[in-house]
């Protein structure tokens, strides 16, 4: 599924720039001058200049973007955004709990209310090609009547990882300094988009959806962007793609998209758009800045209009705190997981200081959306370790020694450097 991403990425871009594809909202000019200032910002990226990706989103209150508490041992604010501590997955399920997840937004967690909220489709892709004004709605009860399923499904930022290109490479890395905990895998439930699609009334020729979100309209470079969206092509969106409403239990929380929100499994976190309200069905192509101008790799061995950036790497994490402390001479159960964009993880590979061996696989996720292991290490003496875990996927790939460069410094996957004290 993430190469038929990469594929439509490729293929609509090629049509945007060939004035094919129509965008709503902001017209190709604006978008054009859009990527002459992110041209401009990776020229500054590639001089070690201190650039910001994103200048300050209208309408934030700096204080509160995000709704849940922000607890300094389970989550790190950073801008807008907040990412998880892997020490707060330390002793937990399969799944990430909610007040731990993971927060990404553009600009800020709008509260809606979901007793006037609706899901409005509209579009030359539906029968009678109702109108944005005059579209096919959904009340969330409406929803919640129509056959609901389950899935577990992983969510990963594009920029996960970012922050180790300068720690670890040493070469710069604009934008929101990740480190690896923007991702999760939350059990998701609501009904398939596909069969809200039907009921609206799909029609045969129709070939792309965007699903837009309710929160604030994205500024940035000076350009106001519109409302965060983003297309997908009919096939994705009558696959796999939900419409959750509820996450591991729960009623969606805010900060994760309540009432309603995009889950497209595999896809990177962007595509999974939350506070659904309009949602365009159209029987030409779509495209949206979400596509064409970010989520994109720029730079040496890059075209100028940048490459799409396909599946999310293979990537391994400890559920250790940085520079964690660690008793010597006496054994410690190491624990991590391991995820790909590409599929289920096959073997992982741990190195405490003395060579690599294998983890120890939890037989319970194999084939999942990600892979949760053990390895045993007695610290032979006090003193600082370097600790490393390198995962292959089930299509062979295996985590490099070092990520290759981009400017927006997106797919780091490289093995990851963990410090540790011995005492
Ligand atoms: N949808 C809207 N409407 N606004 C956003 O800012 N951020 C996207 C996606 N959907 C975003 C959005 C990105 S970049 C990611 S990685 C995921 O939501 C993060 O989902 P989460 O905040 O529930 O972890």
């Amino acid at each position: 599924m993430s190469h038929a991403e990469a594929d439509h990425d490729t293929r609509r871009s090629r049509q945007w720039l060939a004035g094919e594809a129509r965008g709503a909202g902001v017209d190709r000019d604006r978008l054009l001058e859009l990527g002459a200032a992110m041209a401009a910002l990776t020229a500054a990226a590639a001089e070690r200049e201190p650039v910001a990706l994103a200048s300050a989103p209208v309408g934030v209150d700096p204080g509160t973007p995000i709704a849940k508490p922000l607890p300094p041992e389970l989550l790190r604010p950073l801008d807008t955004n907040a990412e998880m501590h892997w020490t707060a997955l330390a002793g937990q399920g399969y799944v990430v709990p909610n007040d731990r997840f993971f927060v990404r937004n553009h600009t800020e967690t709008p509260r809606l209310d979901a007793d006037t909220w609706r899901l409005r489709l509209f579009g030359t892709g539906l029968r009678d090609a109702p109108t944005r004004d005059a579209a096919v709605e959904f009340s969330l009860d409406e929803l919640r009547r129509l056959p609901a399923e389950e899935s577990d499904a992983l969510l990963e930022c594009a920029g996960n990882g970012r922050r180790f290109f300068t720690e670890q490479q040493g070469e710069p890395a604009p934008g929101v300094a990740w480190g690896l905990g923007g991702v999760g895998v939350a059990r998701w439930r609501g009904v398939r988009l596909g069969t809200v699609l039907r009921l609206a009334g799909l029609r045969d020729d129709a070939v792309d959806v965007m699903p837009e979100g309710l929160d604030p309209d994205f500024v940035t470079g000076g350009i106001n962007l519109g409302r965060v969206r983003r297309p997908l092509p009919i096939a994705k969106a009558l696959d796999d793609v939900l419409l959750a409403y509820e996450m591991n239990g729960e009623p969606l929380p805010a900060d994760h998209g309540f009432p309603v929100r995009v889950v497209v499994p595999g896809w990177i976190g962007i595509s999974s758009i939350k506070w659904v309200g309009p949602v365009e069905v159209s029987t030409t192509p779509l495209f949206s800045p979400w596509n064409t101008r970010f989520y994109r790799m720029f730079g040496p061995g890059h075209p100028a209009e940048g490459t799409v950036l396909g599946a999310q790497p293979v990537k391994s994490a400890f559920e250790l705190a940085w520079d964690a402390r660690v008793p010597a001479g006496a054994e410690v159960l190491l624990h991590g997981r391991s995820w790909s964009g590409n599929g289920p993880i096959d073997r992982v590979e741990v190195d405490t200081g003395d060579g690599w061996r294998p983890a120890d696989l939890v037989a319970a996720d194999r084939g999942g959306a990600w892979q949760r292991w053990t390895a045993r290490w007695r610290p032979p003496a006090p003193g600082r370790f370097t600790l490393r875990a390198r995962a292959t996927d089930t299509t062979g790939t295996t985590q490099p020694d070092r990520a290759a460069p981009n400017t927006l410094a997106y797919l780091f996957d490289a093995v990851v450097h963990h410090p540790v004290t011995a005492h």
